[in-house]
């Protein structure tokens, strides 16, 4: 029932568990959009979008003038794909050049048909699972030999639907798309505000919202990568809703590049969003016979607000976009010799940090940036996977059996799509990097960025991964990528295809991504930018868990995880404890603060171990007991955002908690970031219990009814001194 095709109607209706999105073919054969949103039982949806009124300066087709809209019009009907150059002027997902220099397009109506089980693209990250359904249907421009191919995944369970458009062209000549994006969707009347997560370098993910109105509201990356700044994912909501109310419409780019979310209200207030590839630097051939296929876009719809469509988001993230032996199992817990030693380091001191990691519980050791060529700083050596043995005082095979000697699994860190100058793969070959000629290249980190759009760019760093990973015993792998792509231009393509570049090189990566992680199922990939700069629905296609930020300090990390949750599972937020006073922003935190901070998320290690106290080793082995006590409740369970870090006026505490679905244990973290005197009682209220079962805190002699704790909230004491935390473990009385 997933999928439900009135022929009578011409209207094709997806249906989830409680949303409902339809489409309809109407008299002029075009494809429009009638709904989305709350499910219904079926009726045809058409009376929203059907123009029977005039809208002003909006042209009409002629065709339109024998049927019984004589003023039909793109510019006010819901189509749903559009294109400039047919009398749309509003946002619009697609622009067409024909070979004859014309722009336009005017998609009819073709064919539609159903598939079981959920659609793949070829060579892009896309959600995937035999449970799902599939519906393609297919559009034909009126004059070209052009299509266009729909693609709709429906996942039932999880309110999920996707979409992704494949054009095709059967004209004799190539067309460029001057713009290619996936989604166009127009909502149901009413006002919206989209909220986006902004940031920069160690600030990613910051919650924002803005009134979406007739100023086009958009966000968007033009660095090459989706990056730290924005976010390819948005909330398009009620103006009223929140965690638990109104309309909320969760929209996520599965693609790392450059991307861009635009909506607007039209003429006639109707609001529309269009997301997908960055037109911006994008112009793609698409030859004779060939094909383009544009990223997928994938949507969850809740009616009761942003907590039930996080959820969802992380059960389809994890179930059916994260792939391979490590997406539901416990990943080991991991120590990281970055902020414990940076480029410092030899074997003996990674060594010595594995042994004392060890006898506190630490399954993996991680060896972070600096073990190749002779790179003992950030100017030299990427592109050069070769280690340095010298300060390794022996092979890789050697170092990575003296950690396993140790107890441990060993694991390592690679930047593979950045070069140095400095280095012999670039004095070979500098044409492998991005950059024009005549014109110094911008240098970001002391390096430039590899031209993934060639092959045999590509090639190389697989090969010389290939040789890294099959010289030792190598159990996880971190992937990072430290700057931005300028300097767009490749020396293989000529220059009217230099518009193709970004998206090539993605291309390139997700074939590099593809092929590595097929060949090594038993290593766990790690993806990394500068900490969260491609924390993306691509990127957790090839790797289940990204580091979330460079910035560690446990407070930040409220703030920085907060705005994570609202499209990213716990699992996939790689959080550490590092040392105090914290390197990014010097605060001092309490050890268990950082300790319950990092648990909402992979929880590891990023300090020099071999410095701590032995009180601080004891509680480090006591978080580990702890964190894997409480982890399939953590990773599993339904996560619910309690008391926001953003909104020190209402409350000194951040809190959050995740809950098994059936509402029988729940663990609530507390952690109070602001101080005051004299403070009134601070309440927290929990969520998914069940109403009339009682319930205990952490083992208590006091008993709650389930409906209370949810209702009125359990008190949190004030502790006497700076970022308390608590953890508060619900049970069943
Ligand atoms: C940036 C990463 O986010 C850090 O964790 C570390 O791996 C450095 N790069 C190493 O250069």
């Amino acid at each position: 029932m997933a999928i439900v095709i009135n022929n009578t109607d011409k209207t094709y209706t997806l249906y989830t568990k409680n949303s409902m999105y339809q489409m309809k073919v109407d008299d002029l054969g075009t494809l429009i959009h009638n709904y989305y949103g709350e499910k219904m039982e079926y009726s045809d949806l058409h009376y929203y979008v059907e123009c029977t009124e005039i809208p002003p300066f909006s042209p009409n087709p002629i065709a339109c003038k024998k049927t019984k809209y004589p003023n039909y019009s793109y510019n006010h009907i819901g189509e749903e794909i559009s294109f400039s150059g047919n009398g749309e002027f509003r946002l619009t997902a697609m622009s067409i050049r024909n070979a004859d220099g014309t722009l336009g397009c005017e998609p009819k109506f073709v064919s539609a048909r159903t598939e079981k089980g959920k659609y793949s693209l070829k060579g892009l990250p896309a959600f995937y699972g035999d449970e799902a359904d599939t519906l393609v249907i297919t559009l034909k421009d009126t004059i070209y030999d052009i299509y266009f191919h729909l693609y709709y995944g429906v996942f039932e369970e999880y309110d999920l639907i996707t979409r992704s458009v494949v054009v095709e062209n059967k004209e004799k000549n190539s067309i460029k798309l001057e713009k290619a994006m996936t989604l166009n969707l127009e909502l149901p009347s009413g006002s919206y505000d989209m909220i986006y997560f902004r940031g920069r370098h160690m600030r990613e993910r910051m919650f924002e919202r803005a009134r979406i109105n007739h100023a086009q509201t958009s966000i968007e990356s033009v660095r090459g990568a989706s990056s730290h700044h924005e976010n390819p994912f948005v909330i398009i909501a009620d103006k009223n809703a929140n965690e638990d109310f109104g309309n909320a419409y969760g929209i996520a780019l599965v693609y790392s590049g450059n991307f861009k979310i635009s909506a607007e209200k039209d003429q006639w207030e109707k609001t529309r969003v269009v997301a997908g590839i960055n037109s911006e630097n994008f112009n793609f051939e698409v030859e004779s016979q060939g094909t383009f296929t544009c990223p997928e876009v994938a949507m969850v719809y809740s009616n009761e607000g942003f907590a039930k469509m996080s959820n969802c988001f992380h059960k389809a993230i994890r179930n059916n976009l994260c792939r391979g032996k490590f997406k539901n199992a416990r990943r080991p817990i991991l120590i990281n010799n970055w902020e414990g030693t940076y480029f410092n380091f030899n074997a003996d001191k990674l060594v010595a940090m594995a042994h004392e990691a060890k006898k506190m519980g630490v399954e993996l050791f991680v060896m972070d940036d600096g073990w190749f060529g002779k790179r003992d700083n950030d100017c030299c050596a990427l592109g050069d996977w070769t280690p340095n043995e010298t300060k390794l005082q022996g092979t890789l095979m050697e170092l990575s059996q003296r950690i396993n000697n140790e107890g441990m699994k060993f694991g390592i860190w690679f930047e593979p799509e950045c070069i140095s100058e400095d280095s012999d793969l670039y004095r070979a070959h500098p044409d492998f990097a991005f950059q024009m000629p005549n014109r110094a290249p911008q240098i970001s980190r002391q390096q430039l960025v590899l031209d993934f759009s060639r092959k045999e760019v590509v090639d190389n760093i697989y090969n010389q991964l290939v040789k890294v990973l099959d010289s030792a015993n190598i159990s996880y792998v971190k992937w990072d990528f430290n700057r931005h792509i300028t300097d767009l231009y490749s020396v293989s393509l000529p220059s009217e295809k230099q518009g193709e570049v970004y998206h090539r090189y993605m291309l390139g990566l997700y074939d590099l991504l593809e092929r590595i992680t097929t060949k090594y199922p038993d290593i766990l990939f790690e993806s990394c930018s500068g900490g969260g700069g491609r924390f993306d629905c691509g990127m957790l296609y090839y790797m289940p868990q990204v580091w979330t930020s460079d910035n560690s300090d446990a407070i930040d990390r409220l703030k920085i995880q907060y705005g994570t949750s609202f499209a990213y599972p716990v699992s996939a937020m790689g959080a550490h404890v590092s040392t105090c006073p914290n390197h990014q922003n010097a605060r001092v935190t309490p050890l268990k603060t950082r300790g319950n901070v990092a648990y909402f998320g992979t929880y590891g290690l990023e300090l020099d171990v071999t410095k701590m106290t032995d009180e601080e080793k004891a509680e480090i082995t006591r978080q580990i007991e702890e964190f894997k006590k409480y982890y399939e409740l953590i990773q599993r369970g339904d996560y619910y955002r309690l008391l926001s870090p953003f909104t020190p006026e209402e409350s000194l505490f951040c809190a959050w908690e995740t809950v098994k679905p059936d509402g029988s244990e729940a663990l609530v973290c507390t952690v109070r970031y602001e101080s005051d005197a004299a403070t009134a009682p601070e309440f927290v209220k929990v969520k998914g219990l069940v109403k009339n079962k009682w319930y205990r805190i952490n083992g208590g002699e006091e008993k709650y009814l389930g409906a209370s704790l949810m209702n009125i909230g359990f008190k949190v004491p004030y502790d006497f001194f700076t970022y308390p935390s608590r953890l508060f473990h619900i049970t069943e009385a």
